[in-house]
């Protein structure tokens, strides 16, 4: 059975001129239980808004999405925190963080949304997951300090810590030099292999995409398999 299945889906939204930009256009994707994937395509093609839709943060105006068997209806919110909360994680494009909290405390957020202070095993996983990303030295600083760079290995760390059975990732690399953008990469392999983490990663690196099992490319509103 397919962990992720998309069936037709399809999202437009205004264009500011009166009329509809369709950005997605019956899509459709199936992604099998530690499948890692990789999503490339021009700027403005929709990847973003794919993600999303992916990870229940936007519903789209057709089409059915199952994940793990279970129909996501994007009306049901409890349904929706379950799910964001319970399996998926998310790395969004712009890297926000609270900007009250330090890096470390950002990361553990997502422990305090699931309840409870974090087992010494979850600050085990998290220490491992900073060391890999290099920002152990960055851990007590607040987010409007840190590179662009550093808060977006901050953001990924945070993704992973509940390790997630869904890993979402939106340009995970692009604010990165081409050293810790090979160690995203490492670190996304290591997730998949050793947790069998599913992962969907929108890239314009070539060097990343070279990491996933699939690479497709999204074009007028549609998938399309990347042979090359
Ligand atoms: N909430 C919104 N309201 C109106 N238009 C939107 C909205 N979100 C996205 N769009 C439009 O949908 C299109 C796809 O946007 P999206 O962010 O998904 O592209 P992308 O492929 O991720 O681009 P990039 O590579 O630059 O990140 C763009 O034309 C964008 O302007
Ligand atoms: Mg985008």
């Amino acid at each position: 059975m397919n962990y992720i299945s998309l069936h037709n889906i399809s999202k437009r939204f205004n264009d500011g001129a009166g009329g509809q930009r369709i950005v997605l256009d019956g899509l459709c994707l199936d992604v099998e239980k530690g499948d890692h994937i990789a999503i490339t395509g021009v700027s403005g093609t929709g990847k973003t808004t794919l993600l999303r839709i992916l990870g229940t943060l936007t519903a789209p105006d057709e089409g059915t999405y199952l994940l793990d068997g279970v129909s996501v209806d994007y009306a049901d919110e409890p349904q929706l925190r379950r799910l964001r909360n319970g399996c998926i994680g998310f790395v969004f494009q712009d890297c926000p963080l609270l900007p009250w909290q330090t890096a470390w405390q950002n990361i553990l957020l997502p422990t305090g949304a699931a309840g409870g202070h974090p087992s010494s095993e979850v600050v085990q996983w998290a220490e491992e997951l900073v060391r890999m990303m290099d920002i152990g030295h960055v851990k007590g600083q607040m987010p409007q300090s840190l590179s662009g760079g550093e808060r977006c290995r901050v953001g990924l760390c945070r993704a992973l810590v509940m390790r997630p059975s869904l890993l979402l990732a939106d340009e995970p690399t692009g604010q990165l030099d081409a050293a810790h953008a090979h160690e995203v990469a490492e670190l996304l392999t290591m997730v998949n292999k050793r947790l069998g983490m599913t992962i969907v990663t929108v890239t314009h690196s070539d060097r990343l995409a070279q990491t996933a099992g699939r690479v497709y490319k999204l074009d007028h509103g549609k998938l399309i398999m990347d042979l090359s």
